[in-house]
């Protein structure tokens, strides 16, 4: 703050004596040794500013952080001006080429990248999902691997890492994504990390001259980062001459060609959509390197995961409550719209609905802790889906009836 004030002091004084020094020596001074002290200061000045500028940048090229050293990222890390931090020490000594007589673990490599956290994510988020959870180690190995190489000074060019995710809505592809991102961030493949979601709306205008910029639009904002394109198969429009999906798809093309080292494109949805739309686009089937197939969830899983939503949040399903769960989950999966996890963490949300409203009707009564926690059969039997099966069976019955 004080800093700030005294620089505009000092460049008010300056400004007020050089304007009085302009001032008498116009009054008192012959013109051509004006005009020649004039032209004296430009050149000074012009090239005291070039000077600094020139430093400065020298200054910033020193400071900056290592990333092709593959040290370990931090999000939003800055530039200090000062003295090396021990992190940036440290990455200067990892960008060092080893001597071939050197060894190295990929535990310490992986400890440097700090991946292992995103795989505890993985793991705490996402129950299940063992082949999915493999594919992604899959990929971190070969990254890892990649690193330690180029580390030896061994030719490591960037693999393709463009990717599919198919399967049924809510069975962790977007979540798996953001994890994906995180990985790829960590490992120095991509600049922020970050993700953008996007579908056809995002990218495909309505009109001529519309499509280009917002495709353009969008790939700007997830440069650094992750594009991930959900429905995909919605960019193309098969026999559909007026649509604007395919000038799109060429734009996507080229930049996951020329940008790859840039951004990642991950293309969502259902797995015999996605194969009609490779089918129908072999140059963008062509590009994609890694497929991973979400299949949809077990009874059991779904059980295990609802379990675990509510471990998150405190709250348990008693053993009548699981047993109605199980039933409401039954009758869900064979209905329209099921969305696998998502359909469990909505239930489960009208299920602690259900419960608060079941504890707050009788408002005199003295609750514990575990009762605050505990969900009953009764909260989950609740659920219109029950008295609507009921209903269906009711009418099949009398349907049965009357054919005999
Ligand atoms: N295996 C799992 N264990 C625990 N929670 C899960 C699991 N899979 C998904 N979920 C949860 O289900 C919700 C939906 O997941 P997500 O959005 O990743 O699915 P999606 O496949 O992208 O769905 P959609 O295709 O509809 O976009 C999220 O809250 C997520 O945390
Ligand atoms: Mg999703």
């Amino acid at each position: 703050m004080y800093g700030l004030k005294l620089k505009y002091l000092k460049s008010s004084l300056l400004i007020v004596a050089s304007l009085i020094a302009i001032i008498l020596a116009f009054s008192y001074l012959p013109h051509a040794l004006l005009a020649l002290l004039g032209g004296l200061v430009v050149i000074l000045g012009v090239s005291y500013a070039f000077g600094r500028n020139t430093w400065k940048q020298t200054k910033d090229v020193g400071s900056g952080p290592s990333r092709a050293a593959g040290a370990r990222p931090q999000r939003g890390e800055r530039k200090s001006g000062g003295r090396k931090s021990r992190a940036e020490a440290r990455a200067s000594r990892r960008a060092e080429i080893l001597h071939p007589e050197e060894t190295v673990t990929l535990s310490e490599e992986r400890e440097a990248a700090g991946i292992e956290d995103v795989f505890t994510s993985l793991d705490n988020q996402l129950v299940g999902l063992v082949p999915v959870k493999k594919k992604v180690e899959e990929i971190a190995s070969l990254l890892l691997v990649d690193r330690v190489r180029h580390r030896f000074g061994l030719d490591a060019p960037r693999p393709n890492l463009h990717m599919c995710f198919t399967g049924d809505p809510g069975t962790g592809k977007t979540t798996v994504a953001l994890q994906m991102a995180d990985l790829l961030f960590r490992l120095g493949y991509l600049e922020k990390g970050h993700l953008v979601h996007a579908m056809r709306d995002d990218l495909v205008g309505e009109f001529i001259g519309h499509t280009a910029p917002k495709t353009k639009r969008t790939l700007e904002r997830a440069m650094g980062g992750v594009l991930f394109i959900d429905e995909a198969y919605y960019l193309y429009r098969a026999g559909d001459s007026k649509d604007y999906g395919q000038e799109c798809i060429d734009i996507l093309l080229q930049v996951m060609e020329n940008d790859r080292d840039k951004l990642v494109v991950i293309l969502a949805g259902y797995k015999d959509r996605m194969d009609v739309f490779f089918e129908s686009n072999p140059g963008m089937s062509s590009r994609i390197a890694h497929h991973l197939d979400f299949a949809p969830y077990k009874l059991d899983e779904l059980v295990a995961i609802g379990r675990a939503m509510l471990d998150r949040s405190a709250y348990y399903l008693s053993a009548d409550a699981e047993m109605a769960f199980r039933e409401y989950l039954t009758l869900r999966m064979g209905q329209s719209r099921f969305a696998n996890a998502r359909s469990v963490r909505n239930e489960l949300e009208r299920t602690r609905l259900r419960h608060a409203f079941r504890l707050a009707a009788e408002p005199e009564v003295s609750r514990s802790k575990d009762d605050l926690m505990r969900l009953e059969a009764d909260d989950i039997l609740a659920s219109p889906l029950f008295a609507l099966a009921e209903s269906v069976s009711a009418v099949e019955e009398s349907a049965r009836r009357l054919s005999r």
